[in-house]
């Protein structure tokens, strides 16, 4: 894969931030996506790949663009899979709260899990971590393989877990086990990612969240060699055939990160659209837009971020009406 093609992702990813920012706290999620997905949708068309989307807006009849096998790219260049979340967190964008990314991982085709929209159980650490957790082993055994990796007491970590219902019986027993809580509105790729990085303050990521984002989030995790397991929880019968057509035939299987992306041919790039702890959100002033992205190639192992100053007077789509 060519690896001028992490920049042009870059501009994807920026793109997208740069449309769906303008919704923040409006109260309205649709018209954040659809600001965001288009810009996306737009721009891929000048990138040098023939890309195919298996992780995308929905399927064909439901998506009117970036759909599941939708055509991306000019046609010329790799041929790649292309996982797409044009705003990971539209509530997040809705309420003007933290950690919404515009998201794009892409790898030689083939190589991406065609997840289903459905739920995951996940588990994911940074680099210290790999391999010494497992996603059926208690809790309190993870958290202290956790922190004896990374030379902390329990009491140091932090957990990022969504705060939902189904996620009661978790939090109980990461409060028994002793360590900190960093409960999210949102936005499990971005906590993902986070745990690869000390200053975010986030160590590890659990609970269930959608299995298209942990897709997304194991490209970035091979890319900063982290590690994320997961599996499906098809919620019905619906979601177990859907699993069986994308050819999971057994949905209890522990996903590692070979199954949810194979080799390291693949690209990882973000752009934040809110603030969060490890990006900047978009900042407008007059004509400008300004983005921070992170973009990475598995195969080098470079992790760059980007800082982008964008003219808005020549991009009159970004301004709102
Ligand atoms: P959207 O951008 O599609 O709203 O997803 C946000 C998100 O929080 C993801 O980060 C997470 O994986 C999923 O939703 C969790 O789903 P739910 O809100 O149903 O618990």
């Amino acid at each position: 894969m060519e690896r001028s093609l992490s920049m042009e992702l870059v501009r994807v990813t920026e793109a997208a931030a740069l449309a769906s920012a303008r919704w923040m706290g409006r109260g309205n999620k649709e018209g954040a996506d659809q600001a965001a997905t288009e810009a996306m949708r737009d721009v891929f068309d000048t990138v040098p790949m023939k890309g195919t989307v298996v992780i995308g807006e929905g399927e064909m009849d439901e998506a009117p663009m970036l759909y599941i096998g939708e055509r991306l790219g000019n046609g010329y260049g790799p041929r790649v899979d292309v996982a797409v979340d044009p705003l990971e967190g539209t509530n997040i964008v809705a309420n003007g709260e933290w950690n919404a990314l515009a998201v794009i991982a892409i790898a030689d085709k083939g190589n991406l899990l065609h997840a289903p929209d459905m739920y995951m159980e996940k588990i994911a650490v940074g680099p210290e971590s790999v391999g010494k957790v497992h996603i059926d082993a208690p809790i309190k055994d993870n958290l202290r393989a956790v922190a004896e990796a990374k030379g902390k007491d329990i009491e140091d970590l932090v957990v990022a877990i969504l705060n939902r219902e189904r996620h009661a019986k978790k939090i109980q027993e990461i409060r028994e086990a002793g360590a900190r809580i960093k409960l999210m509105g949102d936005g499990d790729v971005a906590a993902a990612i986070n745990t690869a990085f000390d200053d975010t303050g986030v160590d590890i990521l659990l609970g269930s969240g959608g299995a298209p984002e942990g897709v997304l989030a194991a490209v970035g995790l091979k890319c900063l060699g982290g590690e994320i397991q997961g599996k499906l929880l098809p919620g019905n019968e619906e979601e177990l055939a859907r699993c069986k057509k994308m050819g999971i035939e057994d949905v209890n299987r522990v996903l590692m990160m070979e199954d949810l992306v194979r080799g390291d041919d693949c690209i990882f790039a973000a752009t934040g659209v809110t603030d969060g702890e490890l990006l900047q959100g978009v900042r407008y002033k007059g004509h400008t837009g300004q983005t921070q992205s992170i973009v990475m190639r598995a195969k080098s192992g470079t992790v760059r971020f980007i800082d982008g100053k964008h003219s808005l007077q020549k991009k009159p789509d970004l301004v709102i009406r």
